[in-house]
Parts: C-alpha cells; structure tokens; sequence
C-alpha cells in the first residue's frame, strides 16, 4: 500500500532556498576550485540541484558510509562503503548532506575528511533537525530547520522510496 504523504515544504520554496544557498556559495567561493562531495544516496538530488544552480563550475565526487558503535561520540564508527575517487589533499570541500538529525554520520564523516588535508571544508545540508541533536555538528549552509518529523522527498526516502518527490513531505501513515 502506497503511504499518505503532506506537503512540509513545497517545491517552489524548496527551489527557491537552494538558490540562495548557490548564490551565497558562488560568491563566497569564486576564483577558488571547490569540490562538492555528496553523501551517497540522499544527497543526489539536493547536490545536483545546488550545483546547476551556481555560477562557478564545480567538481563533485561521492561517497557512501554508515555509522555504527553504540552511537556516542567516542565510539561511534564509520564504514566506508564507497570512498572518493580522488584525494582532496589542498582542495576546497563543499560536504554536502540531505539532512542532519543526530548528527552522528556528519560528525565521523567530517572527523574521517579532515584527516586528509583539505584545504577547507564546510558543510552544507538541505534539511537540520536540531531537537534531535546528540553531538555537535553545526552545518555551515542549512537550507531549512524542521521539527522531530520524519521526512521524504529530495533525496530522502521510507523504506527506499520516495527519494524523488520535488518537495518535503510528512509520511503521516
Ligand atoms: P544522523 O547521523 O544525523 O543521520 O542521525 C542522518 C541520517 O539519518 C537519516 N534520516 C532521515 N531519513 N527521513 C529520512 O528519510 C528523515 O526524516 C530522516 N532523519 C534522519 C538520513 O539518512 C540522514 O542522512
Ligand atoms: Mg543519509
């Protein structure tokens, strides 16, 4: 059975941010060669929606990795199931990310980069829930706050589907 899904943001909002966010990062990062680095798989749509909506060319690579340990700062893992194709010793990283909830991924994925030099990198994410915050992770670009829901659409997904909705919905059942 097909679940029922509201509207939390619509598509025109939600394309309407991600322009904001493309225009304040083409200034903040023009004249430099930024790589954009995409959370495989919720950061496919938000990424490529970004990236065509700047005015300086990028590069992107992608990367896939879960979390796990008991889930506290100190032990928590990641697993790296696809790395990056490229080293980004000296580069300029734009991490991108669909959402940060607990912020536990984001926060072993930053701590696993930074370990490889980049020049800088800052962290920009569609969608923050910070009432579920468990460690500290603050993104640099956040496109929208939300309450404690749970979401799809724009990369996010229930049980594998509904990555592809053009606007943020609430599964209600
Ligand atoms: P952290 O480590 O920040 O994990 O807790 C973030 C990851 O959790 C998933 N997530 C969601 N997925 N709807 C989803 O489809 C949601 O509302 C939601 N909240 C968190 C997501 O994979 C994200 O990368
Ligand atoms: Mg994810």
């Amino acid at each position: 059975m097909d679940a029922k899904i509201e509207v939390l943001i619509p598509e025109q909002d939600v394309r309407d941010r991600i322009q904001e966010m493309a225009d304040a990062l083409s200034e903040k990062y023009a004249g430099e060669n930024l790589h954009l680095i995409g959370i495989l798989n919720g950061s496919v749509f938000f990424l490529t929606a970004l990236a065509q909506k700047m005015s300086i060319p990028v590069e992107i690579d992608f990367m896939a990795a879960s979390s796990y340990g008991s889930g506290t700062e100190s032990s928590g893992r990641v697993l790296v199931t696809k790395d990056l194709d490229r080293s980004i010793e000296g580069d300029h990283i734009l991490l991108v990310e669909d959402i940060v909830d607990t912020g536990q991924t984001l926060h072993l994925i930053t701590e696993m980069l930074e370990e490889r030099n980049p020049a800088s990198m800052e962290l920009a994410v569609l969608l923050d829930k910070p009432s579920r915050r468990k460690v500290c992770m603050d993104a640099d670009y956040i496109g929208f706050e939300i309450p404690d829901v749970f979401v799809v659409g724009w990369g996010l997904d229930y049980d594998q589907k509904y990555r592809e909705l053009p606007f943020v919905g609430i599964v209600t059942e």
